[in-house]
């Protein structure tokens, strides 16, 4: 059975018909051709397909989009404005905090609701933020340091 929904993803509206058993996660990657957010454990513990609801991270992969007609979804093609990148996204790229990258959206997302909640966070409080988001790659260093540096530069900046 297919049922006909309203999605606001990135501040567009998308109308889509999809089965009722497809997650968020599959709607967004194969009807909306969003492949930003990325499909890894389908379990609800690696983190890769991080989206933000209402500005909150939510596993889209445990997200069924019928719960999310009315309410604002987040990817991480949303992230750059204008053609300019998000500062995380600047730091990232500067201190080679993605090696193949499949992390890297659910740690931008993640990340960038720790930022607007508390634009000062010490290492300890991003490691917490981050815990959720497994990276095969990088071992964290990088990524921990991005954060930091974006958040320093956000400070400075507002
Ligand atoms: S794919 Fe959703 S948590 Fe791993
Ligand atoms: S950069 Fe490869 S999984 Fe994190």
């Amino acid at each position: 059975m297919k049922t006909r929904l309203s999605l606001t993803v990135n501040g567009e509206t998308h109308e889509v018909l999809v089965p009722v058993h497809k997650t968020l996660l599959e709607v967004l990657r194969e009807d909306l051709g969003l492949t930003g957010t990325k499909h890894g454990c389908e379990l609800g513990e690696c983190g890769t397909c991080t989206v933000l609801v209402e500005g909150e991270p939510v596993l889209s992969c445990l997200a069924l989009p019928v719960e999310m007609e009315g309410r604002a979804i987040s990817t991480v093609e949303g992230m750059a404005e204008g053609g300019v990148l998000h500062p995380l996204q600047q730091a990232f790229a500067e201190l080679g905090a993605a090696q193949c990258g499949y992390c890297t959206p659910g740690i931008l997302l993640t990340a960038r609701t720790l930022l607007e909640d508390n634009p000062a966070p010490t290492r300890p409080e991003i490691k917490e933020a981050l815990a959720g988001n497994l990276c095969r790659c990088t071992g964290y260093t990088k990524i921990l340091d991005a954060v930091e540096l974006a958040a320093l530069r956000m400070g400075a900046a507002s």
